[in-house]
């Protein structure tokens, strides 16, 4: 289990192009297609190609870099009820922005979880940058070698698969009444508490699931 200590991108446009593209190409082909999308994916990918560093083994279970819009952002954390009692983790943090915003308009710790190295450096810098550091951090690593069990808010923005494959992990380290906020795909074998639609500035939408622990 990984536990250690920190955009900026701004990928508007370019990441609402690639959430149409790569996740319904996904949805519809699902997982054996992923990989392909992935590739096709990658120009546009503010990351910089960061796939091509992953060491093979998890070169199967990384979804691509989609930053949720700061709209929605802020739907998903006040949809958990977030507060300066919380400690936020999300999983496949991307350029840390949910972590930021949990930390400094909520007021709660944030963890978060990035397995591509540059975005795992940027978003620690930009931590840095706006004096986060004592109550938001960044883990450069897999999240599934991660123990969440320390949150009371877990975010994700991950492929239906891949929270198929976190389920037990989150399953076996979540303590009861966690509030678990995914973006897009649902935790499949769950309930969700509520779902709630919301449109970005761009006009795009995105469906929110809240799922609460038991
Ligand atoms: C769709 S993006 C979401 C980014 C951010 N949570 C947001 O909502 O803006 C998914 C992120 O998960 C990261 N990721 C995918 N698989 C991962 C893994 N196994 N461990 C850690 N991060 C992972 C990707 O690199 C990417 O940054």
């Amino acid at each position: 289990m990984l536990e250690s200590p920190s955009t900026v991108s701004l990928p508007s446009a370019k990441s609402q192009n690639l959430k149409v593209r790569s996740f319904s190409v996904i949805l519809l082909a699902g997982l054996p297609s992923f990989l392909l999308v992935l590739a096709a994916a990658r120009p546009l990918d503010s990351a910089g190609g960061a796939q091509d560093q992953l060491p093979p083994p998890l070169s199967g279970r990384i979804s691509p870099y989609v930053s949720t819009p700061h709209r929605v952002v802020e739907k998903m954390l006040e949809l958990a009820g977030v507060g300066p009692d919380d400690t936020v983790y999300d999983l496949g943090s991307g350029d840390g922005r949910i972590v930021i915003a949990a930390a400094q308009k909520y007021g709660a710790r944030a963890v978060g979880v990035e397995i591509r190295s540059e975005l795992a450096e940027q978003s620690s810098k930009e931590i840095a940058r706006l004096g986060l550091e004592k109550s938001a951090r960044i883990i450069h690593g897999d999240m599934f070698e991660v123990n969440p069990t320390r949150a009371t808010v877990v975010t994700l923005y991950q492929l239906t698969e891949v929270n198929k494959r976190l389920r037990p992990l989150l399953e076996k380290t979540l303590r009861p009444g966690t509030r678990v906020v995914s973006v897009d795909f649902q935790v499949l074998g769950w309930d969700p508490e509520k779902t709630q639609i919301v449109t970005s500035d761009a006009g795009t939408e995105y469906k929110l699931f809240l799922y609460v622990r038991e």
